[in-house]
């Protein structure tokens, strides 16, 4: 049956949708008594309402045990971090040995950049997309910058075709194969943070790998979010945060992932502290460093257990969800949302023009045409949380734990009486 932009239509679409009780296991900020429509999804997930438990059972162990609770703990802090290697790795398509969780996403970058890019006078060049999330902007100058190299003349950008707003898979491919064997390093962002890209992850990791480079993934907006099979995919490596998609908590702890024919190798360069050493080992005080056989050789200190323990709270939820729930609700929802837009678009005096190619995930992202962030301000006033990107962008991703249809109906009434009423202004056209 074809959408309709009604709400008995989209409250019909909400009593059809198998995760309908997930709404209620989050917290919605509230304007004047009500929930807010929350788009921001993309940049902080909402909080879980089961994380308060998790948390509260470590500050209650700290409190009746000191010391005691690294090991007497009910969940005991020393390896917490291991109870979210295996829901992490049914995420994102790997093995529970290729993922550790530690430290945060820019962190981790460097980090696996000391293992994954060891540039020679040959082979020095990195591949990235253009506008790239700044931060991996800065860490990929501040590493080649590091090795000696010239950003300028390292760092090969492959751009948007003039009048495009996304990449073609074909020229990252042409790319790679052009840079040859002066490439070192692809390192590219799984979904990109702007336009809501799903790129092509196999093609590029194989196209990549068969010239010999290594190949890694910013995940930030694509864990928690997207189908993924890092490790069938070949991939090298790849980190995300888990504040957005995976609902963790501000500013917590990041995931990385490394393929299982890196792991248990003595030679690997890479930085290393006590948690990374093993086990069985490790309080022997011991000067040789002795790896963990699992991507748990990467982690530097013991784990942030009050950090941990919303995350592992929030993976709980992903495990009775499972992927292919959240990925089928979010393909609808998406849609439904690109209809209302459509049908605001067509009855208002402006146009809307979404930048998101077929390949996406949960994101869309709006041009305004003809209206200027005074619509952004009229959406946030009237309980719309949205985000702004320059030069006139905004960035819808209804998350499919906890938003409805029936928020983007909603949604749709908002905008179009923002835009009747003027409250865009024509700054931008
Ligand atoms: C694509 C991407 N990369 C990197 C980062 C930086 O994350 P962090 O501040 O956790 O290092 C972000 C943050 O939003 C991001 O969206």
């Amino acid at each position: 049956m074809p959408f309709q932009n009604t709400l008995s239509y989209a409250r019909e679409l909400d009593n059809n949708d198998p995760l309908k009780k997930y709404r209620d296991k989050f917290y919605f900020p509230q304007l004047n008594g009500k929930n807010v429509i929350y788009f921001t999804g993309n940049s902080l997930g909402l909080q879980p309402k089961n994380s308060q438990e998790f948390v509260d059972e470590v500050m209650e162990d700290w409190k009746n045990l000191g010391v005691e609770g690294h090991f007497h703990a009910k969940k005991p802090w020393w390896d917490y971090h291991e109870r979210l290697a295996k829901p992490l790795a049914k995420i994102i398509g790997a093995k529970p040995e290729e993922v550790s969780v530690m430290n945060t996403l820019t962190v981790n970058l460097h980090l696996l950049m000391v293992s994954f890019y060891s540039p020679t006078k040959e082979r020095y060049k990195i591949i990235c997309e253009e506008k790239a999330f700044p931060s991996d902007q800065y860490m990929l100058q501040s590493q080649v910058r590091f090795h000696g190299f010239d950003p300028k003349d390292t760092i090969v950008e492959v751009s948007k075709r003039p009048g495009e707003h996304h990449w073609n898979t074909e020229d990252i491919v042409e790319k790679i194969n052009e840079t040859g064997d002066q490439l070192a390093l692809v390192l590219l962002g799984g979904v990109n943070y702007y336009n809501g890209q799903v790129f092509d992850m196999k093609t590029i990791t194989s196209a990549g790998k068969s010239v010999g480079a290594n190949v890694g993934w910013d995940l930030a907006h694509a864990a928690g979010n997207i189908e993924l099979k890092l490790h069938d995919w070949g991939c090298d490596f790849a980190a995300w945060c888990s504040y957005k998609y995976m609902n963790s908590g501000p500013g917590n702890a990041s995931g990385i992932f490394i393929h299982e024919r890196h792991l248990d190798q003595e030679k690997i360069t890479r930085f290393e502290g006590w948690w990374g050493t093993k086990k069985e080992t490790r309080f022997l005080m011991k000067q040789k460093f002795e790896p963990i056989a699992t991507a748990d050789a990467w982690q530097l200190s013991n784990p942030p257990v009050l950090a941990l323990a919303p995350y592992l709270a929030s993976l709980t939820l992903f495990e009775e969800v499972g992927m292919d729930a959240l990925i089928a609700k979010r393909n609808k929802i998406v849609s439904y949302l690109e209809f209302i837009l459509h049908e605001i678009d067509s009855e208002v005096d402006s146009s809307f023009e979404i930048i998101t190619p077929a390949e996406r995930g949960c994101q869309l992202s709006v041009l305004l045409h003809g209206e200027g962030r005074s619509l952004f301000d009229y959406l946030m006033a009237n309980g719309v949380i949205t985000d702004w990107r320059e030069p006139n962008v905004i960035r819808l991703a209804p998350a499919p734990f906890y938003c409805s249809f029936e928020d983007m109906y909603n949604f749709g009434q908002i905008l179009r009486t923002g835009i009747l009423t003027g409250a865009g202004n024509r700054e931008t056209r």
